[in-house]
């Protein structure tokens, strides 16, 4: 039991971020991994889409037998998270309760602000799970959706990502937060960029706590790996572009191999009822 993989996914590359630290913490466990990357950007998409795709990458990893499962992604988790434990019989870590976690940690004025895609904002899931952990807090939050898009085209140090950086930021610098939640897994890539905006913010990347979490989560069902001492990763894309490779060595300090897997079909959004649909243009 205690060597079988734990399975990592991702709706893209951002998720090697959670991988770093897991590697990082955990250097005798064997991780797989899944970047859905044909359906990324998650981060626009509805609650529904997202769901089914966060269970189909499920079911996917599931056949390597994993002992447990990280949903590395904030989008995934915030909207995915409860319909995954509820529907699979493993243990699942997420990535918002262990940066809520960091974040309660690292703040000293209880002023914590959360930035993330539109959907992980929207659902509000980060602001109920701060105020759960302690109502005092006060929390902050901003979609940052153009993010995602500037470091998938490896915009890392770009001036572009600079000025949108500063446009999205420059409120929490008004609003007095000490501490900045990156609510997504591809953020701690533009971190020395936020750094500079916000120098005197406490920046709380998910992928570091959410390691420990993992680690926790291991102990306590007696589930960690004592042996290998180097583990055989396996890292799946659904889509495999130079883009992917560039961003993985961005991540990942050294080339990986993806290979690449095509996964079912997700269910598109059911089609509206007959008394709403528009009738056919008549034929002329
Ligand atoms: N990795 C996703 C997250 O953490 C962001 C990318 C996306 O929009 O799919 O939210």
């Amino acid at each position: 039991m205690n060597n079988k993989p734990i399975g990592v996914f991702d709706s893209g590359v951002g998720g090697l971020t959670v991988v770093r630290e897991i590697k990082r913490l955990l250097p005798n466990e064997t991780i797989v991994y899944l970047g859905d990357t044909a359906n990324l950007p998650y981060g626009d998409k509805s609650e529904e889409i997202v769901r089914s795709y966060s269970k189909a990458n499920t079911e996917f990893l599931l056949k390597f037998d994993i002992k447990v499962l990280v949903a590395a992604c904030n989008t995934a988790s915030s909207v995915a998270l409860t319909f995954l434990k509820e529907h699979y019989n493993i243990p699942i870590v997420g990535v918002i309760e262990p940066a809520a976690k960091g974040a309660i940690y690292a703040t000293r004025n209880g002023k914590i602000g959360v930035i993330g895609t539109n959907r992980t904002i929207r659902s509000n899931v980060y602001a109920q799970t701060l105020e759960k952990m302690n109502p005092d807090l006060s929390v902050k939050q901003k979609p940052c959706p153009l993010f995602v898009p500037l470091i998938e085209e490896n915009f890392v140090d770009h001036p572009a990502t600079k000025l949108i950086a500063e446009e999205y930021l420059k409120e929490f610098r008004e609003s007095g937060v000490d501490t900045l939640i990156l609510g997504c897994t591809h953020y701690p890539l533009i971190i020395n960029v936020m750094r500079e905006i916000l120098p005197n913010v406490k920046l709380v990347d998910s992928a570091l706590f959410t390691a420990q979490d993992l680690k926790d989560v291991l102990a306590s069902n007696y589930m960690l790996c004592e042996g290998s001492d180097n583990p055989e990763h396996r890292f799946f894309a659904t889509d495999i572009t130079d883009k992917l490779d560039i961003l993985a060595r961005r991540i990942l300090q050294n080339g990986t191999h993806f290979e690449e897997v095509s996964l079912p079909a997700t269910p598109s959004h059911p089609p509206a009822p007959a008394m709403e649909r528009q009738p056919p243009a008549p034929l002329c």
